[in-house]
């Protein structure tokens, strides 16, 4: 069995959910408390042993280059100012040269099709997936949990979790087989069917390990749900030819994607933070003494 040393970070997205933030600013910049989104599935994946970092970018988003770059003025002048801790912060953020690799999605197409302009890279080793919109906080890494399984199981594996059925049309969502309340066979996958559709409510969190023949089917170029790319159709044409299962990880997932899901975030990585942990907490009790009893009229 091949390891899983490459991974794509698919980040050609608009970003429009967070518009005005993101109209000059890419959406994978926003930071959770002290570090972008993007930096988070980059620091997950180096833990899970990944190598080589191919991000799939679109025009505006030279910001995530510059971050994972040196910046020598910056360096210098912390250096003549003694900022250690500071400097200290950005000193992990360099790659190994050679390590990461930029590439152009022109059109935005669907997340199929970002991963599919990777290809070439990838060749003929399974590969990683990581969306940065889906923050994981746990205690062993997300990635790193399933490449453990993967281990195990070979093929191809998603993050999963249950999600309010009403929710189905957010996701791509599994049919599932045989279920250990861990491990998950993968007899189907749907991208975001209504709920009443819905044949399960396991659904699939941007965490992916897929075995390289998923680039023959991406090459088909078939449109899907909102007339995109799906991944989710590519991965459901693997089914039964492979492997394929949904790994329930442990850990608290955000949808960073979505305002809210951003805000919870960031109070629950405040709260965690070492710096500014008790000040957080000091400032979610002032809130919550001011807040009205949910259902209380306004
Ligand atoms: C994408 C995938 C979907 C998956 C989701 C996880 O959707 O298409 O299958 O469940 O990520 O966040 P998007 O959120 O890009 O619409």
């Amino acid at each position: 069995m091949k390891r899983v040393r490459k991974a794509i970070f698919p980040v050609g997205g608009l970003g429009t959910r967070f518009l005005p933030a993101t109209k000059a600013m890419p959406k994978e910049m926003l930071p959770v408390v002290d570090k972008p989104l993007i930096q988070y599935a980059v620091e997950e994946a180096s833990a899970a042993g990944i190598e080589d970092f191919i991000f799939v970018t679109g025009r505006g988003k030279s910001a995530i280059e510059d971050h994972f770059d040196y910046s020598h003025e910056l360096q210098q002048t912390l250096v003549e100012r003694n900022k250690t801790k500071e400097l200290e912060s950005i000193a992990n953020l360099l790659p190994v040269p050679g390590q990461v690799v930029y590439l152009r999605q022109q059109e935005p197409l669907g997340l199929g099709h970002a991963v599919w302009c990777a290809r070439r890279l990838v060749e003929d080793e399974p590969v990683a997936v990581l969306l940065a919109d889906d923050l994981i906080k746990s205690d062993t890494p997300c990635l790193k949990q399933m490449v453990e399984a993967y281990e195990r199981t070979g093929g191809n594996i998603v993050a999963v979790m249950d999600v309010p059925r009403e929710h189905t049309n957010r996701y791509g969502v599994l049919r599932p087989g045989r279920d250990d309340g861990r491990l998950v066979e993968v007899m189907g996958l749907v991208e975001k069917p209504k709920p009443a559709d819905a044949p399960s409510t396991a659904c699939v969190i941007g965490r992916y390990i897929l075995q390289p023949e998923i680039f023959r089917e991406l090459d088909r170029q078939e449109t899907g749900a909102g007339n995109e790319i799906q991944l989710t159709d590519a991965m459901a044409r693997l089914i039964g030819r492979q492997p394929f299962h949904g790994l329930r990880f442990e850990g608290r997932r955000f949808d960073c994607g979505d305002k809210a899901g951003f805000i919870e975030a960031n109070i629950a990585f405040a709260l965690a933070h070492p710096d500014i942990g008790p000040q957080a907490e000091d400032i979610l009790r002032r809130f919550g003494r001011e807040l009205k009893p949910a259902g209380a009229a306004a």
